[in-house]
């Protein structure tokens, strides 16, 4: 069951306060939608979900059905096992250049999980969480939940999206703890350039702010300079916790193994959390993990290829589209798409109102699932996925093009 405002009462006096400030999630709400829209055997087109289409790579699933047999399913540390932290160490070390020691890495029940642990270990009550909008539509909750208070850094397509040092002075102040970056972002696509970020991270060492980098995305950067990671800068390692996952790199989102590598103190904070609530996560998931993340790599830019074909498709079709306008996205597999044209304005009948009421009409009226901005802290985009096949991605395009026309 999706958990929404309106098929549960969250009764005050019987629950947790938490209960009453969190919000649900709005991509598990739209997730319960469309699978019963596809019981009910209607055509979507699912650009809604962040979900790769491409399966988990073979060495991958052989590994799990290998593990399972030979009875690795016992408990394990509840860091992860030792040669799954070595394998992501090195690979921090291949892929970003980071040092992190397998002591200073925990693995856990996916990239949510281990943001969840760093974010109770890092927020004491009254700390002010900087968040860049748009954002990922976990980070507030988790914040509030750890009984801090999200602050929200406006962005503007002028400036690609991206904060910066003078967009965050102007929302930091003394109670400032910790900003959470997350590039290639999810929504935006955005990804900071080295200049970009060796300016942010000035930013943090004078003011003393504490980062949690969500690099979920990494693998997927599409410019020559590829990805770089903040904590690479200078004084960056000891006040950064860097998040990754295989969920979206290896196509394994299901298999709920993520990992954070950050200063031994933060991880040993992490790590006692961790002990008390889900111990390790799957040890079958980890063997899994383990060979795709030590294997060749060489697979990875045959998809990053194929999100780039995807990606230019997509963002050529919305810019067509009457109402609709986009930046092309860097990274990720997410298009945001400027759709404020359609507030107040009337289709089908009926007056848009908001971009819910947008994604309502264009899942209930063209069959195009689509994730609205609100979840992510905009009232006047959408966010579209080409995580998804081509054919797939082009019917949705067309439905759309057929409900809300073309540019004059
Ligand atoms: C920006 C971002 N961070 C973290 C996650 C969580 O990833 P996981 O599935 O590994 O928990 C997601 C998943 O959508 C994401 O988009």
């Amino acid at each position: 069951m999706a958990i929404s405002r309106s098929n549960i009462s969250l009764q005050p006096a019987r629950l947790a306060e938490w209960t009453q400030r969190l919000l649900p999630s709005p991509t598990a709400l739209l997730e319960s939608t469309v699978a019963s829209y596809l019981r009910e055997g209607r055509t979507v087109y699912r650009l809604g979900l962040g979900q790769p289409d491409f399966p988990t790579p073979e060495r991958a699933k052989d590994s799990a059905i290998r593990a399972i047999h030979d009875d690795f399913t016992g408990y394990t540390d509840t860091a992860g096992i030792l040669p799954l932290r070595q394998a992501i160490s090195h690979a921090l070390k291949r892929d970003m250049g980071l040092d992190y020691g397998p002591d200073e890495i925990v693995v856990s029940v996916g990239g949510k999980h281990a943001l969840f642990n760093a974010i109770c270990a890092l927020c004491r009550p009254g700390d002010e969480v900087l968040i860049p909008v748009p954002y990922w539509v976990s980070f507030p909750e988790q914040v509030k939940f750890a009984g801090a208070k999200p602050v929200f850094v406006p962005t503007e397509a002028s400036g690609g999206y991206k904060v910066s040092p003078e967009l965050l002075a102007k929302r930091t102040n003394e109670s400032t703890r910790l900003l959470i970056l997350n590039q290639p972002n999810n929504p935006s696509g955005a990804v900071y350039n080295k200049q970009e970020l060796a300016e942010l991270a000035a930013f943090c060492r004078e003011r003393d702010i504490w980062v949690i980098s969500d690099e979920v995305y990494a693998a997927y950067a599409f410019s020559s300079e590829g990805f770089t990671s903040i904590a690479s800068f200078p004084g960056m390692r000891e006040r950064t916790v860097v998040i990754n996952a295989v969920s979206k790199t290896y196509s394994m989102t299901g298999w709920r193994i993520g990992y954070s590598a950050a200063p031994a103190e933060v991880s040993e904070a992490m790590l006692l959390l961790q002990s008390h609530t889900t111990s390790n996560p799957s040890s079958i998931a980890q063997k899994a993990a383990l060979t795709a993340i030590e294997g060749p790599q060489d697979d990875l830019e045959t998809i990053r290829n194929r999100y780039i074909e995807r990606r230019d498709i997509l963002v050529e079709g919305v810019r067509r589209i009457r109402g609709l306008d986009c930046l092309k996205p860097e990274g990720a597999f997410y298009v945001w798409v400027d759709a404020s044209f359609w507030i107040g304005r009337t289709l089908n009948g009926r007056t848009v109102g908001s971009m819910d009421e947008l994604a309502d009409i264009l899942l209930k009226d063209a069959g195009v699932a689509v994730m609205p901005g609100t979840g992510f802290g905009s009232t006047r985009h959408l966010r579209l996925s080409y995580a998804v096949a081509l054919p797939e991605m082009q019917g949705g395009l067309a439905a759309m093009e057929a409900l809300l026309g073309l540019k004059g």
